[in-house]
């Protein structure tokens, strides 16, 4: 089937990605400098699959580490997941942000060109559709950022695009995720965020453990139905299947590639609050809360691409998102 790199291997998508792979038949190298995850989230992947992974905890700014990846493995196609991901953090330290996300991205495109490796799919985000975009979002419309995070996924984006301009023979898709929640159906892997989570699903997760006291709602003055934001929320087991597609389909398809990775059903905050105290058995406490800065009301996707190109959509429910996620919570109430 092939051998995969998959860089950020050991975090929350990653790791549920490299349990597709192995399933599916693929040989997986992880290279991660564990700087948001732990090791022990390989040892479960291994655990679940019965497989092994390949293991480099390196840096993929060390360029040295990168080429020896390459020289060791015959690598046939790279995800590339590894990147700092926190929206509120990337606005106190930008230069961090685009230094890692950019500098990283850099040091592994030019190794893959020295390898000769020309099959990419890119952990891009549905941030890069901006403020101003309607919704549902469609691939074609026009992409912008409002914080350094998100202007890191759409320089990424266009570097690639331009990488592939250059070179007939590179393939690039780059996966817009929506919100992906949940948790793998074992137990064994799920979200473990470091400190106090920034989302909506591992705060809710804590609360429910007793590690926090209550969710705070950001705003409740939305043009929504109810009046709380709106996300398209899909399960990471969905997400994860999506790049082993988006890998197939990259295999017989040159250029790039943007793919929305959503359901295309948009669920507001307070419905999830309730999902999830169906899931628990006893109910979130949460209070309303100011607005938090640079939030929308309404994001979902137009998910047809996915199914045309990739034969991919979602099956996963808002009911086993929410039931997953507290399993894994229940099992790790301190994390991995
Ligand atoms: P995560 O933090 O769990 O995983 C990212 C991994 O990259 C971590 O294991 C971290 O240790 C590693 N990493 C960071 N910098 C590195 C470096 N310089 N060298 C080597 N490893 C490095 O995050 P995740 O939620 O699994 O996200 C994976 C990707 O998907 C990221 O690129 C993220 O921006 C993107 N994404 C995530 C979401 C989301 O809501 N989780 C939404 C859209 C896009
Ligand atoms: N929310 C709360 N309380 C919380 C956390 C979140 O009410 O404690 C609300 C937010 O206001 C929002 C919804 O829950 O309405 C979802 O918030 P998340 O932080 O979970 O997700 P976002 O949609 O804001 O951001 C996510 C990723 C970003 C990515 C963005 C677009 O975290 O990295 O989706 O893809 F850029």
């Amino acid at each position: 089937m092939g051998k995969i790199l998959v860089t950020g291997g050991a975090g929350f998508i990653g790791s549920h990605t490299c349990v597709e792979f192995l399933e599916s038949g693929y040989e997986v190298v992880v290279l991660d400098n564990l700087s948001n995850s732990k090791e022990e989230s390989l040892r479960r992947v291994e655990q679940i699959t019965g497989k092994k992974v390949t293991f480099y905890k390196a840096d993929m700014r060390d360029a040295a580490a990168m080429k020896q990846i390459f020289a060791e493995n015959e690598i046939d196609a790279v995800v590339h997941f590894a990147g700092l991901k926190a929206v509120g953090e990337s606005v106190e330290k930008p230069l961090e942000y685009y230094e890692n996300n950019l500098n990283g991205t850099f040091v592994l495109l030019a190794a893959m060109r020295e390898a000769g490796c020309k099959r990419f799919v890119f952990s891009s985000s549905a941030t890069v559709y901006g403020m101003h975009n309607p919704v549902p979002y469609v691939e074609d419309m026009p992409t912008s950022a409002t914080n350094p995070y998100g202007y890191t996924k759409v320089m990424i984006e266009q570097i690639l695009h331009d990488c592939c301009n250059a070179d007939p023979e590179f393939s690039v898709v780059a996966l817009r995720y929506f919100n992906p929640i949940g948790a793998h159906k074992s137990g064994l892997i799920g979200e473990d965020p470091n400190g106090i989570p920034n989302n909506l699903l591992p705060y809710i997760g804590q609360v429910a453990v007793g590690k926090r006291e209550q969710l705070s709602v950001f705003g409740n003055d939305y043009d929504t139905p109810d009046g709380t934001g709106v996300r398209d929320y899909i399960h990471v087991v969905d997400l994860a299947k999506g790049h082993v597609c988006a890998i197939e389909y990259a295999a017989g398809h040159k250029g790039f590639m943007p793919i929305n990775l959503g359901t295309g059903n948009g669920i507001s905050v307070l419905e999830m609050v309730e999902a999830y105290s169906k899931a628990c058995g006893f109910p979130i406490k949460y209070r309303i809360a100011p607005r938090r800065a640079g939030d929308i009301a309404t994001s979902y996707a137009d998910a047809s691409r996915a199914k045309e190109l990739l034969g991919w959509e979602a099956h996963e429910t808002l009911e086993t998102m929410c039931e997953d996620s507290w399993r894994f919570m229940q099992r790790n109430p301190n994390g991995l």
